[in-house]
């Protein structure tokens, strides 16, 4: 019997989904014993919905808690780096969604504040919680793809002005960025996690759909470590929403679906060279196990690492390459240059990449 996990939600947005696909279907290893949100209506409907007896609107109490495991993080960006670092330093495990933290001076000093804590973080990446995703990752793990050639990388979304009227989104201050930030963040990761580091990246983001703040078309070129190139371009003003990785190697073409929030997911096509690829592929996959979509898939992979005392599935190192590509991206913008990665302690948006500071 895997043991059973305490979990308190701080958050009740996305913490509903967090609960719903991520916790409730895994009654053997989750149980959410707390919840909170400033909102005190909010609180209450979820905390009803849920039959969930602790509430409260004081983050600090959860932090207090003894008997929580796990403090999962679910409120507006800009509040996750304090969260954390609460969470870590009270000896909690943490899940944090996305984007972990503003800049890459936090995520440092979150990963150097994990390597004397009692606890781990996971950062939320869910898109890779998928079988078609997670099935290309098999085949490329084997080698069966070869050498990557070219990835074409679309978030092609829609938002409009009434996804502004909640305050914290479009602003620098409290939505962190854009686009880049709240929405392609997710399959620039699925794009790494499946075709290696960036080695630079040229980009241009503009702010053409919404009276916002922040950008909301962006379009880059990056070149991988591998020597691959990659297209990536993500947009709020699509009239049909839809997500698309397209992935050319050696021996293998893999097309996501078109989901829009959940690409990873079966039916992915993968078409191979020839029929001799096309067996090893069937031989590879043969004693295939679904891993779990999205939250399900990550939470499930969470609690494994836990019970096993590995490191979580996602880890802030994953985390920092996704933010280092944010700033590389606004700083190509900027400068009109092609920026090399990585990106370390000198470089001028180390600190932040918000025009403002
Ligand atoms: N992984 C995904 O697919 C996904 C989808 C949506 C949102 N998100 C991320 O989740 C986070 C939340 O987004 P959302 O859409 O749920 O926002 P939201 O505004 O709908 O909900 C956030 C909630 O957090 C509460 N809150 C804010 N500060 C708090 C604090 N200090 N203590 C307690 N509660 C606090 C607010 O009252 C609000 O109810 C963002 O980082 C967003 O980018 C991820």
């Amino acid at each position: 019997m895997p043991d059973i996990k305490t979990v308190a939600i701080i958050g009740c947005g996305i913490g509903r989904s967090h609960i719903i696909e991520g916790y409730l279907p895994h009654p053997d290893r989750f149980r959410v014993v707390a919840v909170c949100d400033l909102d005190p209506a909010r609180l209450a409907a979820i905390a009803d919905e849920f039959a969930i007896s602790r509430r409260t609107t004081a983050s600090a109490e959860i932090m207090a808690m003894d008997d929580i495991d796990i403090v999962d993080i679910c409120t507006p960006p800009a509040t996750h780096y304090p969260l954390i670092l609460e969470a870590l330093a009270a000896g909690k495990h943490v899940i944090c969604e996305k984007p972990l933290v503003g800049s890459l001076a936090d995520v440092d000093r979150v990963i150097a504040a994990e390597r004397t804590a009692r606890g781990v973080l996971m950062p939320i990446f869910q898109y890779r919680y998928g079988d078609g995703a997670m099935k290309a990752k098999r085949i490329i793990e084997a080698g069966i793809a070869g050498k990557p050639y070219l990835g074409t990388v679309e978030t092609l979304w829609k938002r409009t002005a009434e996804y502004y009227d909640n305050p914290w989104r479009g602003r620098w201050a409290s939505e962190l960025g854009g686009v880049l930030m709240t929405h392609a963040i997710h399959i620039h990761d699925l794009a790494t996690f499946l075709m290696g580091p960036v080695s630079r990246i040229f980009a241009r983001v503009a702010t053409r759909v919404n009276a916002i703040e922040v950008e909301d078309c962006v379009s880059a070129s990056w070149l991988m470590q591998s020597g691959a190139l990659v297209s990536a371009s993500a947009t709020l003003g699509s009239q049909e929403e839809i997500s698309r990785l397209r992935l050319a190697f050696e021996n293998v073409t893999f097309e996501s679906n078109h989901e829009a929030y959940a690409p990873g997911e079966d039916p992915w096509r993968i078409i191979p060279a020839n029929a001799d690829v096309a067996s090893a592929i069937d031989a590879l996959l043969a004693d295939w196990r679904p891993v779990g979509r999205r939250f399900n898939g990550q939470m499930l992979a969470f609690h494994e690492a836990l019970s096993n005392g590995l490191p979580p599935p996602v880890t802030s190192r994953d985390a920092r390459q996704a933010l280092e590509i944010v700033t590389a991206f606004y700083e190509s913008a900027e400068s009109g240059a092609d920026v090399a990665l990585p990106l370390a302690a000198d470089h001028p948006k180390y600190r932040s990449w918000r025009p403002a500071a």
